[in-house]
């Protein structure tokens, strides 16, 4: 019996997690989780243009973790211009990425759980508009269409059908039309060469 106990007890003790804000203690398990993950090809990828030197949203850095506190997963969101609207006005909106869950606990509904919890906490904050790059057989599930992006590039090379948006605010992306660019906070490091 104990042994069966055990073992129920194992099973769920996996399945448990939790989401919360990314602390500064966790970017290194971060970054290696995205090494394993993702790989060098990460930093080649043109959503990488606006990230770099940039710090993300403001609460919209969130691992997951397990019972044991160790991140298992990271999605963040930045700071973005999504072009401008027929006014010539520069249009706010987040880009998003990279999502990503470790190897071992793929498919537990971690992915989902952060996509969602991302999401709300950027509706909360007053945030208009999402974009990625992404699977849209994935993404399209969290409400993730091409159709919104359509007027839209990335700064960079880009497929155009796994370049997608989803509005917060309906009608927050209609009429956007441009390039994507940084408009996120800067690193401190980065602050320091402008200077
Ligand atoms: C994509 C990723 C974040 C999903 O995380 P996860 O915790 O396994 O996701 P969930 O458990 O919430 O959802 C799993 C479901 O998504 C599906 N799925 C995962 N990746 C998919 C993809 N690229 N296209 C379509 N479906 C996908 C799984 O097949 C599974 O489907 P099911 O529920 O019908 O069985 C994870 O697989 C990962 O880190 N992949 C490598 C990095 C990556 O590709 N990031 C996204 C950039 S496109």
């Amino acid at each position: 019996m104990a042994t069966v106990l055990d073992s129920v007890r194992a099973f769920f003790a996996q399945a448990v997690f939790t989401i919360d804000q990314e602390n500064a203690g966790d970017i290194v398990a971060r970054e290696r989780l995205l090494d394993r993950v993702m790989g060098e090809a990460r930093f080649r990828k043109s959503s990488e243009k606006i990230r770099r030197g940039r710090l993300p949203a403001e609460g919209l850095a969130l691992v997951a973790r397990d019972p044991h506190g160790h991140v298992i997963g990271t999605v963040r969101l930045w700071n973005i211009e999504a072009g401008v609207d027929a006014d010539g006005n520069a249009v706010s909106a987040l880009l998003l990425g990279p999502l990503a869950v470790d190897c071992a606990h793929e498919g537990k509904g971690i992915g989902g759980a952060l996509m969602r919890a991302a999401l709300t906490e950027a509706r909360d904050l007053g945030h208009g508009a999402v974009l990625l790059v992404g699977d849209p057989e994935y993404y399209e599930r969290f409400g993730f269409f091409a159709d919104k992006a359509q007027h839209l590039v990335m700064p960079g090379p880009f497929e155009r059908r796994r370049f997608l948006a989803l509005e917060l605010r309906e009608g927050w992306l209609s009429g956007a039309a441009g390039v994507l660019v940084a408009s996120g906070r800067r690193l401190v490091s980065d602050q320091r060469k402008a200077a």
